[in-house]
């Protein structure tokens, strides 16, 4: 059993996350896909985990967030719930799972927390999606809304480039924020947007803003766990602080044992009955 690093070991609820907000208490905010990494994660005092829709690229090598199913999803999620035992569990719903219409919506996100056990749900985009995002709240079901660069909608966008940079899109992006935390959202994710931009919306509204490349004044940050531990060595946004070069370590280990098994260094004479 590892030992917490964090004296508080009380489990993170959405409650907890808006009275941070209140006390100024920073969010941190992780991805996990699987029971030991989240495991380890929980231990070390994240406070809250996103089974995110980059599982498809991260754990599938997929080249965009679209091709994951609910079906994968959910077994990720199911792994990374029995791995935590603080922090909130958030997952996303996957590209096409709640744009058709609210009844599919909520039935979907339903399945999500009945057969995971996770704490929330969080979905891409604003206006367009507010009568599946209030179906949802409806049913009880916490969302934690995201705006700003919007993976599912790549097709779109064409590129990963900054978002909201002109007039127009910020001016929409604000309004947005507004009616998702109106509606009831708990928290909503800025991903890739100007930094003066994200502390307006900050200010402007009452639930946490986590940011991802989206500037130090929000409430919190969330990192896809890969990137900062160094796994990705090819992925180096701006937003990105590497906190190990796991790369390097996981290749000179796995290139140790190599060497081992060829040289019949391994295993030893203490390693075998
Ligand atoms: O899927 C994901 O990892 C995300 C984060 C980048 C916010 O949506």
């Amino acid at each position: 059993m590892s030992k917490y690093l964090v004296e508080d070991t009380r489990k993170v609820t959405t409650q907890r996350f808006a009275e941070m907000k209140r006390k100024g208490e920073k969010i941190a905010m992780l991805t996990a896909y699987d029971y030991t990494t989240a495991s380890i994660m929980d231990a070390a005092g994240v406070d809250a985990f996103l089974v995110g829709d980059s599982a498809s690229n991260v754990m599938a090598g997929n080249a965009t967030t679209l091709p994951i199913t609910i079906d994968e999803m959910i077994y990720y999620a199911k792994g990374v719930v029995r791995g935590v035992k603080r922090a909130l569990v958030v997952v996303d719903m996957p590209f096409g799972t709640y744009q058709v219409n609210a009844d599919e919506a909520v039935k979907n996100a339903i399945r999500i927390m009945k057969e995971t056990n996770a704490d929330a749900v969080k979905m891409e985009g604003g206006e367009e999606i507010l009568p599946a995002v209030k179906r949802i709240l409806d049913a009880g079901i916490p969302i934690m809304a995201h705006l700003g660069l919007t993976p599912q909608s790549i097709n779109k966008f064409g590129t990963y480039g900054v978002r909201a940079k002109n007039d127009a899109e910020a001016e929409k992006l604000c309004n947005d924020a507004k009616l998702l935390a109106d509606a009831g959202c708990f928290a909503l994710v800025l991903e890739k947007i100007p930094a003066a931009l994200a502390e307006k919306v900050t200010k402007s509204i009452d639930i946490p803003v986590i940011g991802i490349g989206a500037g130090v004044n929000v409430d919190g940050q969330v990192l896809v766990y890969a990137d900062m531990l160094g796994m990705t060595a090819d992925f180096k946004p701006r937003f990105l602080r590497r906190y190990a070069d796991l790369h390097t370590i996981i290749t000179d280990a796995v290139g140790s044992y190599v060497s081992d098994v060829k040289a019949c260094d391994f295993p030893n004479e203490n390693e075998q009955y």
